[in-house]
Formats: C-alpha cells, structure tokens, sequence
C-alpha cells in the first residue's frame, strides 16, 4: 500500500505513525513545505483524557512527548485584582516544536519517510497511492482546491488574537481579564516547558483599533501586550514567532473525504483556541483514521466510516468551543459583574463544568460564589443568610411586589385538555401537584383569549365566566396550599390556530371543526395548512380589547403575574419576526413597525393588570432560521419592551416557521437568555433542555438568567423542586404541612445520598498528571 501525507503538523505526522505501526509494508510520505525544525507558535496543550489515548495508541511517542511535559491542575482567573483558582483540571502542555520533534523521529524510526521543504501544488503525483491525507492546516490548498466537493464554511469570528510567548513560568492555566484605556484585553497564557510560557492575547476588534495595533509591526505589538500584562509579566519579556494578530476562522467542511483523499486536522475543522484542543483534534483525527482503516476491507470503507464515525464527536468539540469563543467576544457583558461570579462564569462558559462538578473540586470557590449571590439578593432587601447561604436556586427574587420563595419555575404547557377553554378536574390536579412539589412560580399553559384565539380544541381560554370560575378553583388552590404563585399566560394562536391535539399531529391543520384564522399575514405555516387572513385595525382593536378582558378576567381569578405570549409563531410572534410579517403598513417593515401591535398590546395589558403585580413577555430570541429573527434582534426586543414597563422576559426559541434548524443540546436556549439579561440589562427567566438542579444553580450563579423554567422535567416529576431542596439542603423550602414526613425523610437521606456520591466520585476519579508527578516529586516525611 502507498500512502501520501500533504502537512507534516501534528495531524499529519501522527497519521504516518499510526498507519505505519498497522501496516509495516506500506510505504508512507510524509511531505511538509518547512524545514524539520522550522515550526511556528510556541506551546500546546493536552488533557489528560486525551494523553490517556496516545498513551494507548503509541506508547513511545507519548511516553517520550510526556517526559517533556509541563503539568497543572489549576486554572486561575485574574480579574479587577482579584484572582480566583479552581483546582482538579488536569492538563499539560509541551512546545510545538518539541512535539513535531518527537513525532518526526518517531515516524523515521518507524520507517516513514519525511521529505521536508516539499511545498505540494497537486496532487496529481500522488496518482499511484492507495490514500491520501491531506493534512495541511487551517489554509488548506486542497481543501480550497476542491471547494465545491468539501464545502468548507468559514465563519471568520469577530476578535482580533495573535500567539505570543513569555519566559513567565506559571503554575496554573491561567486567564488575565484586563481593563486598558481604549477597552479590555484577555491573555491566555499557560507554560509548557521549563522557562517557557505560551500568550494568546485576544481583543475586540473595537479595542484593538483604539489601541492602534493595526499600526504596529510585530514587536511593537509584543511591547504594548507587555506593558498592558507588565504588572503580572514581572520583568520577563513577550516573545513572538509569526505572531501577526489575526481573526480567528472557525471552518467546518459539509465533507471530508474525495475519492482516495481524506481532510485532517485544522484542514477539516478548527476549534477556537480557548478551549486548548486545536493539536488534540488533529492528533485524535489521526487515531480515527487509524482505527477506521484497521477495520474496514477497503480505503473507501475506511475512509466513509472516519467521517461517520468520526463527525460526532469533532462537532461536539467544535459546539463547545464556538460556546466558549462567544463568551469571550462578549466578556464585556460581565464587566460590571462581582469577581467570583465572574471566575464562575469563566469556569462554566463552556457547559462541562457545572455547580455540582465544582462544589467537588473546589468547594471553598463555591461557596464564596453562593456568598456573593445571596449577598445581591440581600442587598435586594431580603434577609438572607450570606455566612452559609442556600445555592441559588432557593434564593429568594421579587418582581414588583411579588416575592418567588425560590427561583425554580412550571414552564407553561399546553394540556389540551380543556372543553370549550374550561381548564378540569385534569388541569386541578396538574398545577395543584406542581404546586406541592415545591416549584416557587407556576405557569398556566397558554390561555387563550377568545374561541377563535386558541390553538387546538383542547386549549384552555378566558373569555368567560366558566372558565373564570374554572381558573380561580385553581389560583385559589395554588393560594391555599402553597408558598408558590401563579401566572397567567395569555395568547392568540394566530396562523397556529385551528390545530390538532397535540397527540394527533401537532400544529396539522383541524379535518373538521376548525374556524378561520388570523395572523399579521397571510401566510400559511405549513403549505397544507389554513391560510391566515391579514389582520385589519378593526381585527386588530378586537384581539387588542380581547386580551384586555382576558386580563381583567385574570386579574378576578386572582393570579399573581401576567405574561404575553410573544413567542413560538403565535399570533404576536407573527407580528415580529420579519419571516411572517409582510405587511406594508405601520406594523410591518422595521423591528419598530413589527413589535408596534405587541407594544400596544403589552400597554393595553400594563394599564388594565394592577401596578403592584409583574408582567413577563415571551419571546422567541431565534427564529433559527436565515433572515428571521436573530439573538441581537432579541436584545431590541427586550429592550423594547423593558421600556414599556415588562418585569421579566421569558427567553424561549423558534418555533415561527416550520423548516427551521435549530440547534438542540443541553440548556440549548440559555446563551439567548444570557445574552438578552447582560446586554438589555433586563431580568429574565430561560428555559429549555434545562433537566437537573445543578444546571439551574449553574445558570443562576453565572449570573445568564434570573429564574430558571422546566417543562418537560416537571410533566413526570412534579417533585423536583422539593428534591433538589433535599439535595441541597435548602430546609427553608416549602412543603405542604400533609407531606412533612416525606420532607424530613427525603433530607436526611439525601444528606447521605450526597456524603457517599461524593466520596464514590472523588474515589472514582483517577489521580491528574499533575497531582501524580508532585506526588513523585515530594520529599518522603521522615520517618
Ligand atoms: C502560526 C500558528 C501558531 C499556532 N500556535 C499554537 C500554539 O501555540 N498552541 C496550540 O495549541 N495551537 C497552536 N496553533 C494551532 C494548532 O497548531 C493547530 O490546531 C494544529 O497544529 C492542527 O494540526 P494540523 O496538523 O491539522 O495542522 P498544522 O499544524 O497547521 O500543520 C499543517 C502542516 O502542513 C504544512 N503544509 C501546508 N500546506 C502544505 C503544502 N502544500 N505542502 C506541504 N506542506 C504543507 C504546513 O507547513 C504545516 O506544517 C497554531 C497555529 C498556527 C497557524
Ligand atoms: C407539552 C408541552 C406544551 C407546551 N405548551 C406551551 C405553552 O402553552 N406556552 C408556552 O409558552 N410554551 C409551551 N411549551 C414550551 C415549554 O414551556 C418549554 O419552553 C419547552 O418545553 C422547553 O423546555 P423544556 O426543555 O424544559 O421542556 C410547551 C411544551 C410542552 C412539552
């Protein structure tokens, strides 16, 4: 067999070894435009995880690349003189050069062959070989070459970084956040041999203009980077190699393979540099090859299964980092934020690190985020203990003047199971159990404000006195059983009306016994569905009073906050997005014109709903789908409506029109909700894939949502609140007086529960790198 490698990197070469370890008669090149020892950047960085793997998939070059390593277990976080360590990350770092070192003398021994200062224009002389890799970095002219094949797509991020070095020796990885005249800088900087530390220094495109670097040359730029960090640099000097100050290209390629040729490493797919994993991808690309080609009968079966096999888990990386890279194009949302919700921030930007995880790691750190926070609430007026606080999640929040005793929320969810809009004995029992089950604000499904106005047949309403009735059974209850409160959501389905259950198909069009339907145009959601007539003022004033009724009607039953439901393709949602509103008058055009008949709405509402009670507004911060509504429009949006007296914005997503992609994954929604929160300065609540108590208390203490809703989690565990009380010992939590015996057994087991998992966990933990070599290294007690 032959094989061909363009990119003697990381991914190239470490193909050549693994392919040559299985296949000892193939004849294998590795062909690289540099020189053997002409490498550019300075260090990268593993984890121990990945280390694992190449120690099992060539123990020579990694204990060799091991032997060189520098090691850490801590990240530091420096910001506005304070700086904050977290223990237990297990890392290391070596140089590049002395990486490619290693793995060049590896692949010689193996007998690969390396032909430097071969810069390869075609592939055209590799017509006689079995595979091709094609491993020749983030410019890839092969990529490039066959673009309409790979279908490459590059996102060129907004931030300005460039690589740098340091003699800086440095215990920890560490993060320095600092505040400049023209704007903020970030270093990322870690050692990774003795005397040697790489920078990555990174601002935003505005700060980097004020700053003038555009003007300077290479080691003018390393001097201005010195005398910002010079008051941590402590004398040593910044050191640069290529360091041109750069955007960042974030490229995923629709395919990776061509024929007999296969994309590698950065070639294929890059991921932002502040998750350190640029050099493990490429290496564990190489592993996936390897693997695909020990298995499969041919290189195109091998080839077709490293692609499937391996998207997966480099898209999952690469989600992670594009996670990570927004919170640093947006660090300046969290300025004004205390330094260890910061440092929390920081830790958890990227979803692995979590509350709980880092109560394990670094309880000292935990508690003084829970400090911190229930000092905010306390400065709210509240008479919380700030010594040994609750965690977040039972810390206490007022809107208005109403007080939530925890911040653990009932997501609205439709039942469909209303007669003629009149919530049952179903729905009585429905929110009465959640309400038991210690949540601290209970949201009715939507309520629907007029016959016409509903979704599905089974919709719940309040347009009349039944349902009047109906309703205030259930606040009444709520009221006299609980510590919890109840709002009210009121909607119009707009062009979603006239739909089925949804058990039958949900939002398919009625069969029979549907009724004509409205919207801001007339557009149907799916092509078989009703087409929606265009609202007119006369359409416009009646909804408008209709929603006003219904709010009075709220109001008598005696629900405690009001929420319009602005979201998901409704009627009002309609309105706003640009992908449902073609209207051509004063409520169509700009986001102006779209939220002019939801602001009139939320007013006619504000003015009828008492002064003393909140208000919410959902939205849907995403359309998740080209030329609708985007995460800034949803900045506008809140602010809009912030300005018009909302208490609260409900941060939900989509939903607006039917081939929309969104992007599912744990707490999927919550980076809109952070973003709407610290940019429109506005309280909000998020929702969605949110299923444990620990990702709540990790949104919260990050400071992306003020409350945290669950829909899902709740519909078979009404419990949940009263559970996580348990698990956090939070004893102030409401439990109805009938279930106290289940409340004082639920504590004290979880006590233990939370003694033995936690121990199970720090005893199932393999010792880091770190914590074995300063094992190594310390000097035997004497005896
Ligand atoms: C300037 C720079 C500095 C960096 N510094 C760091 C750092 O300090 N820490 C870190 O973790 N990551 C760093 N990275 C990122 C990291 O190196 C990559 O994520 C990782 O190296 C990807 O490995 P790769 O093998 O896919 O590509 P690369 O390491 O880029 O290797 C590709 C190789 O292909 C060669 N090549 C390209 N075209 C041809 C051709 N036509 N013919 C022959 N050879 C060709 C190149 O010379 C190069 O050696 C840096 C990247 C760059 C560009
Ligand atoms: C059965 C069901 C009904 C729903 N009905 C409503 C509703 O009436 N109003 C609303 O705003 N959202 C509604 N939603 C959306 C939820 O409030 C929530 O935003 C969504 O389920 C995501 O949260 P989760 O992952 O915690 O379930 C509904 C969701 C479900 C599962």
């Amino acid at each position: 067999m032959k094989i061909a490698i363009i990119g003697g990197g990381p991914a190239g070469l470490y193909s050549a070894i693994l392919l040559k370890k299985q296949r000892p008669d193939a004849e294998i090149t590795v062909y690289e435009r540099n020189r053997a020892d002409d490498t550019f950047g300075f260090g990268v960085v593993f984890s121990d995880a990945t280390l694992d793997n190449f120690e099992k998939y060539d123990p020579p070059s990694y204990r060799r690349i091991t032997q060189e390593f520098a090691y850490w277990d801590d990240i530091a976080v420096h910001f506005r003189g304070t700086v904050h360590r977290v223990g237990g990350n297990g890392f290391c770092g070596c140089s590049r050069r002395g990486l490619l070192l290693i793995l060049q003398e590896r692949a010689r021994e193996l007998g690969v062959t390396l032909i430097f200062e071969a810069d390869i224009e075609d592939e055209g002389r590799f017509a006689d070989a079995d595979l091709v890799v094609i491993a020749d970095g983030i410019n890839s002219r092969f990529r490039d070459k066959y673009i309409a094949h790979f279908q490459p797509e590059v996102d060129l991020r907004s931030n300005m970084f460039a690589w740098m070095g340091s003699t800086r020796p440095l215990d920890a990885f560490t993060f320095i956040f600092q505040e400049t005249e023209w704007g903020p800088f970030i270093a990322h900087a870690y050692q990774y041999e003795a005397g040697r530390s790489t920078w990555i220094f990174e601002t935003d495109p505005e700060t980097f203009k004020r700053a003038g670097i555009t003007g300077l040359n290479e080691k003018q730029s390393a001097e201005r980077m010195a005398e910002i960090f010079g008051w941590f640099l402590e004398g040593h000097p910044i050191l640069t190699n290529r360091s041109m100050w750069r955007n960042f290209p974030m490229i995923r390629s629709k395919r990776w393979v061509k024929d007999n040729m296969v994309l590698l490493g950065d070639a294929k797919a890059t991921a932002h540099f502040s998750i350190g994993s640029g050099t493990k991808l490429a290496m564990e690309d190489a592993i996936a090859l390897a693997d695909a080609m020990q298995r499969a009968p041919t290189v195109a079966a091998a080839l077709e299964q490293y692609e499937q096999g391996r998207r997966e888990e480099v898209e999952k990386t690469q989600h992670a980092a594009d996670v990570s890279l927004v919170w640093f194009e947006h660090v300046d949302r969290f300025w004004n934020f205390d330094p260890v919700q910061f440092a929390f921030g920081v830790m958890t930007r990227a979803k692995a690190i979590t509350y709980d995880n880092l109560t394990l790691r670094a309880p000292d750190f935990v508690r003084e985020v829970d400090q911190a926070f229930a000092r905010q609430v306390r400065a709210k007026g509240f008479d919380v203990d700030v010594e040994k606080p609750s965690a977040p999640m039972f810390q206490p929040l007022r809107l208005r003047e109403m007080t939530l005793v925890n911040r653990a929320v009932v997501s609205p969810m439709c039942m469909y199971s209303a007669r003629e809009g009149v919530p049952g004995d179903f729905h009585l029992v429905h929110y009465g159990s959640r309400t038991l089950g210690g949540a601290g604000l209970i949201f009715t499904e939507m309520t629907c404000v007029g016959r016409d106005a509903r979704i599905t047949p089974g919709c719940t309403g309040l347009w009349n006195d039944e349902q009047q009735a109906a309703w205030r059974r259930i606040v009444d209850f709520v009221h006299a059983n609980s510590a919890a409160k109840i709002c009210l959501q009121l909607g119009h389905a707009g062009r979603k009306g006239a739909t089925k259950l949804m058990w039958d198909g949900m939002d398919r069009p009625l069969e029979e016994g549907g009724w004509d339907i409205i919207s801001a145009s007339p557009i149907p959601y799916f092509p078989d569905s009703q087409v929606p007539r265009e609202m007119d003022r006369a359409a416009m004033d009646r909804v408008k009073a209709e929603f006003v009724a219904a709010a009075e009607r709220g109001e008598a039953c005696g629900f405690d906050m009001l929420e319009l439901h602005c979201a998901h393709g409704y009627l009002l949602a309609s309105f706003i997005s640009p992908l449902t509103n073609q209207r051509t008058d004063a409520y169509g055009g700009s986001l102006e014109g779209r939220l002019r008949y939801p602001l009139e709405i939320f007013d006619g509402l504000r003015s009828a709903w008492p002064s003393h009670k909140p208000m919410s507004v959902r939205i849907s911060a995403t359309d998740w789908a080209d030329g609708g509504i985007t995460g800034d429009d949803a900045v506008k949006i809140a602010r809009a409506f912030a300005e018009a007296g909302v208490d609260l914005v409900d941060v939900s997503t989509g939903q607006t029109v039917h081939d929309s992609q969104p992007v599912y994954g744990r707490m999927f929604q919550t980076p809109f909700s952070d973003q709407v929160r610290n940019e429109a300065r506005v309280a909000t609540m998020c929702v969605g894939n949110i299923t444990t108590s620990d990702q709540v208390n990790t949104i919260l203490a990050a400071g992306r949502a003020d409350l945290v809703a669950l829909g899902r989690p709740h519909l078979v565990d009404p419990g949940f609140a009263l559970k996580a009380a348990a698990w956090y010992a939070a004893e102030g939590v409401f439990c109805p007086p009938q279930y106290l015996p289940g409340k004082e057994q639920i504590f004290r087991n979880s006590e233990r529960e939370r003694q033995e998992f936690e121990e199970l966990k720090i005893k199932a933990k393999p010792k880091t790198r770190a914590e074995l070599k300063a094992e190594a290294t310390k000097p035997l007690a004497a005896e």
